[in-house]
């Protein structure tokens, strides 16, 4: 691969991390590490309690654990201790999807915010370890309800608000939730999403969920069952501002997050509370350079792992004013990003490829009826960006004079592992570059990354399949499911997935949970999900399907089968192509060969390997030939 070129150090007076000392920090944190990540936990958090081990066991027993016998509530870190010195502080911007909707809140005014509600959820029964679900939009109460949760030492598990009924309820049954915490309706984009339909729907296959809090966020009126549902805002009103922060254990439960796997349904990603937070704060702070004062917006939706570490948790333990933004880059117009750093004067914007090459792609005039001259940083995560339109962001958006942190990481790591430090890295566009403290990454033969060494924010497990979590784990190495490269210069270059996960507008998906949403159709007899490249998504499902005899193939037909799939995942896993397949190609012993699928998909036949296994080879051709190019 052409290298491309690297951009010199920008110097930076108030920098954390310099060429000067990185070395000598990453060094301690490998060869001094019990010291190295003590000192941290020190820094970064208050506990209630000292710990009394920094770190026990290790990969091959899947029995790490950290900070042991050490206490102490995460809303108590993001909240509670700042407010003697920073009680008035905004520490929330919220941006409505209207341009004329905005709040902020300060320190204390969140925090009488979360001690009502964590009140309510007491009162309604919720106990330490119970499991609440969010399925909210992008409102200050998602950020309340996340915190709340935390003070009673409840579990959350939130719900992306634009996953399906069908997906919630899966997502509440297997996390056995207690109650669900929902908005009437939610707003993006000036569209209208139905939740609090949702939910219902989802529930009436949850006996165990007992009651539904609902934030009223449109006037829309939404049917009641007032045995079951509670308006969040009148809850509110009766309850005591006073609630105590419950003393949690280091290696109790935080929350949950699904995501998806190669295999089978999406997993529960269990993240404790202890680790987890040293690790938000310690990366929020360094990889982004912040500062006292300084204002801060992560775009992630908080129904993702970027929205709790980079939104929530890290910024809040830090003291930071974090902005939330509810609406979509293009409403009303695709100045809208723009527009919202120059009317609050954001310093740190941390986005997704996809949103850049969407935007760059909408042509430059919508920039440039912008300023932001406030920017000092800017960061992306999710995929891989590719190295034209890192040039674009570098000197189009951030005016040439702002560091780029392109950042590597997973739910499963819970913070940053792979990154660009702001100033201290030579900047290489399309490379992640430097591993993070404490972070060992390797490439095997195969080119896939492992992680050789635990860290603190690295999930404890899968919630109820333990037998999933050790399928991280070979040969003493955290297995990423990322391939990557290693360049001459010490830098990591992630470039896929080597599993069948796909990433569509970061959005991580997996091919078998598509197959499965096919098969729901009764027409359908078999199916084969590949990705292939999108020029703003990054990827796209193209699937191949086989129907039952008798079954016409039409176009009708591929509406309803998208409409299966929108049905029992959401519209974020929406096949783009699907090609009619009269058989699809299996090895004598019955297994779909998705190997084949993949290079036919993409047009990359020329070399299609070892085709002697294949039960019958004439359905190779027949597929090459019928394969599509426009939807
Ligand atoms: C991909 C998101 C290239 C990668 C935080 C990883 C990236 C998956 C980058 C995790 C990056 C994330 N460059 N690829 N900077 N960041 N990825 O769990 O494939 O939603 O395994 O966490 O996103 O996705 P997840």
């Amino acid at each position: 691969m052409a290298e491309t070129k690297t951009y010199p150090v920008m110097h930076n007076k108030n920098a954390y991390i310099t060429e000067a000392n990185y070395s000598e920090l990453y060094a301690r944190s490998i060869n001094d590490r019990d010291n190295f990540w003590g000192e941290q936990a020190e820094k970064y958090i208050t506990w209630f309690q000292k710990w009394n081990q920094v770190m026990t066991g290790d990969f091959e027993n899947f029995n790490v654990e950290w900070f042991v016998n050490g206490k102490l509530n995460a809303c108590y870190n993001c909240i509670d201790r700042h407010l003697a010195k920073k009680a008035n502080q905004i520490a929330l911007i919220w941006q409505g999807d209207d341009p004329k909707e905005s709040l902020t809140f300060t320190f204390a005014e969140l925090h009488e915010k979360i001690c009502r509600l964590a009140n309510v959820l007491k009162k309604e029964g919720i106990k330490k370890g119970d499991r609440i679900c969010l399925y909210l939009p992008m409102i200050p109460e998602s950020l309340i309800a996340m915190l709340a949760i935390a003070r009673i030492g409840a579990v959350h598990s939130v719900v992306f608000a634009g996953f399906s009924a069908e997906a919630l309820q899966n997502r509440i049954l297997n996390a056995d939730c207690r109650m669900v915490i929902t908005a009437n309706e939610g707003l993006r984009g000036n569209k209208i999403i139905p939740l609090k339909e949702n939910v219902d729907a989802a529930i009436q296959h949850c006996p165990k969920v007992s009651k539904v809090i609902v934030v009223k966020r449109t006037d829309q009126a939404v049917s009641w069952d007032a045995t079951k549902n509670i308006w969040y805002a009148d809850a509110l009103a009766q309850a005591s501002a006073d609630c105590p922060c419950e003393s949690m254990d280091a290696l109790d439960p935080f929350f949950i997050l699904y995501t998806s796997g190669s295999t089978g349904k999406p997993k529960g990603i269990l993240h404790t509370l202890g680790g987890y937070l040293v690790q938000v704060a310690m990366t929020h702070q360094l990889i982004f350079n912040y500062e006292a004062g300084d204002i801060y917006w992560c775009t992630a939706d908080i129904g993702w792992i970027t929205g709790h570490s980079y939104l929530v948790y890290g910024p809040l333990c830090n003291g930071a004013t974090t902005l939330m933004f509810e609406g979509v880059p293009y409403y009303p117009t695709p100045s809208r990003f723009w527009e919202i750093i120059d009317k609050y004067q954001v310093n740190i914007f941390y986005t997704a490829p996809t949103a850049i090459r969407a935007l760059r792609h909408e042509g430059d005039e919508w920039v440039k009826k912008t300023k932001r001259t406030s920017l000092k940083l800017l960061g992306t995560v999710g995929e891989p960006i590719n190295p034209e339109v890192w040039e674009w962001y570098y000197h189009t958006i951030g005016n040439s004079h702002c560091p780029i942190v392109d950042t590597w990481w997973q739910t499963e790591t819970g913070g940053i592992m792979i990154s660009a430090y702001p100033f201290a890295t030579p900047l290489k566009p399309g490379s992640a570059a430097w591993p993070f403290f404490g972070v060992v990454p390797q490439i095997d033969s195969l080119g896939n990354l492992t992680l050789q060494h635990p860290w603190p924010g690295m999930m404890k497990t899968v919630y109820n399949d333990p037998e999933r979590f050790k399928e991280y784990f070979k040969n003493n190495a955290y297995q990423t499911g990322d391939n990557a490269r290693y360049d001459d210069d010490h830098y990591y270059w992630i470039t896929g997935r080597c599993d069948d996960v796909i990433k569509i507008s970061g959005h991580r998906i997996g091919t078998e949970e598509v197959e499965s949403a096919f098969l729901t159709d009764e027409a359908v007899s078999e199916v084969g999900i590949v990705s292939v490249p999108d020029e703003i998504k990054g990827e796209a499902i193209y699937a191949f399907v086989t129907l039952k005899q008798g079954v016409t193939p039409t176009d009708d037909l591929k509406k309803q089968l998208i409409h299966a799939v929108r049905q029992s995942i959401g519209a974020i896993a929406t096949p783009k192509y699907i090609q009619w397949a009269d058989g699809l190609p299996k090895t004598r012993s019955g297994k779909i060969m998705r190997r084949l699928l993949r290079k036919i998909a993409n047009n990359d036949v020329s070399d299609l390997g070892d085709l002697s296994t294949l039960a019958d080879p004439d359905i190779v051709k027949k597929l090459i030939s019928e394969r599509l190019t426009s939807i």
